[in-house]
């Protein structure tokens, strides 16, 4: 579709054909605006179904999306959204698939990123697919069992960082400035991608009452809210599911500020659950108003509660699935949300 992109924080506009995912004017936060009101399908087959509620491209339509919503035991009110069963095992490629073909549209050769471990992989991956080289930066602390799969789907180049996340994000915009890479990651198109997940569970499921995602840098959970957003706008769905974030209690920038009521700030990561280990979620102001706007809330879950899940997933389903993977099904138990309503817990990833 036919749009522009609105810095978030200067107003600044820009047109389609502006290479970049950050504001030139004030390094802020663009978001993806179109033209025409937004009407997404609630019968899509594929993936590339959604394609015209997408920034308009050159996509080419790899197989992804379309992951099945599987009913938990017990009496229905909880399904799980399987999105290991992506091709780089985590929900991360319905955004890859996007970015990337921006990438390519605009003539880059070579993207950059940082990521805790999956987002590379499957930026790694697509950018095989789109004939563009990848470098990525990663923090000493990931998991470094990610860097194989990374390895072994694309020839993304792996920079370490002696530090978090947060600096990681540093560098690679950095190097993005100084080598003329396209910009990937967690900005304005990711996001659009990532609303196609909250666009096939409302067509999956028709009385939700909590939809629960896990929250790194909140590019997902805010995708899902524009989703939803925009889902609602069209009529085609007559009210919001809760938003109900989970991060670890060991990284809980954004369940502190929802308790204090207060602007997200940094907190330094300690947490086994690699993947949502990112002290400052770049879209976190989102999140907060995705709370707000739907009734939902933050909640943190620990280590030891993140083990016990993903062994019982395991155990229960035999389904695998990584520690930031199950944190929306440990959310779940803890929150005691089966007393509420009807949910839909995230399985995001399965890089173990
Ligand atoms: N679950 C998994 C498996 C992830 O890899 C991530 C994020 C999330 C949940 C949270 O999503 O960041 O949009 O809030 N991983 C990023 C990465 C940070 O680099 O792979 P988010």
């Amino acid at each position: 579709m036919d749009y522009y992109l609105k810095c978030n924080r200067c107003n600044e506009k820009y047109g389609s054909s502006y290479a970049g995912q950050i504001c030139g004017s004030c390094s802020g936060l663009l978001e993806v605006q179109y033209k025409k009101k937004v009407r997404p399908s609630l019968d899509a087959e594929s993936f590339w179904d959604y394609e015209d509620q997408l920034p308009k491209s050159q996509y080419r339509h790899y197989l992804l999306g379309m992951t099945p919503l599987a009913r938990a035991h017990g009496d229905g009110s909880l399904l799980m959204k399987m999105e290991t069963l992506n091709p780089t095992h985590s929900f991360k490629d319905r955004g890859s698939a996007v970015e990337l073909a921006k990438a390519a549209e605009y003539g880059f050769d070579e993207v950059v990123c940082a990521s805790t471990g999956n987002m590379a992989y499957s930026i790694s991956y697509y950018s095989k697919l789109y004939g563009l080289r990848s470098q990525v930066f990663i923090s000493t602390n990931a998991n470094k069992d990610k860097i194989n799969d990374i390895k072994s789907v694309g020839d993304a180049q792996v920079h370490w960082v002696k530090g978090d996340f947060n600096k990681a994000l540093a560098q690679a915009e950095d190097y993005s400035r100084k080598h003329k890479a396209f910009l990937t990651g967690d900005y304005c198109y990711r996001k659009e991608g990532q609303k196609t997940l909250a666009y096939e569970v409302m067509q999956q499921v028709h009385d939700l009452t909590h939809f629960i995602v896990p929250v790194g840098n909140a590019t997902l959970i805010s995708g899902v809210y524009k989703a939803l957003r925009e889902l609602k706008a069209a009529n085609k769905i007559r009210k919001m599911p809760k938003i109900i974030g989970v991060q670890a209690s060991g990284c809980m920038p954004l369940v502190r500020a929802f308790k204090l009521k207060k602007p997200v700030s940094y907190e330094r990561p300690h947490t086994k659950a690699d993947a949502i280990a990112v002290g400052l979620p770049t879209f976190g102001a989102q999140a907060m108003e995705a709370f707000k706007e739907t009734g939902g809330y933050a909640v943190a879950v620990s280590d030891r509660e993140l083990e016990d899940e993903k062994k019982r997933l395991y155990e229960n389903y035999g389904i695998v699935a990584e520690l930031g993977g199950v944190a929306s099904l440990a959310a779940y138990r803890k929150a005691g949300i089966k007393e509420s309503g009807r949910a839909v817990a995230v399985i995001s990833g399965a890089n173990v």
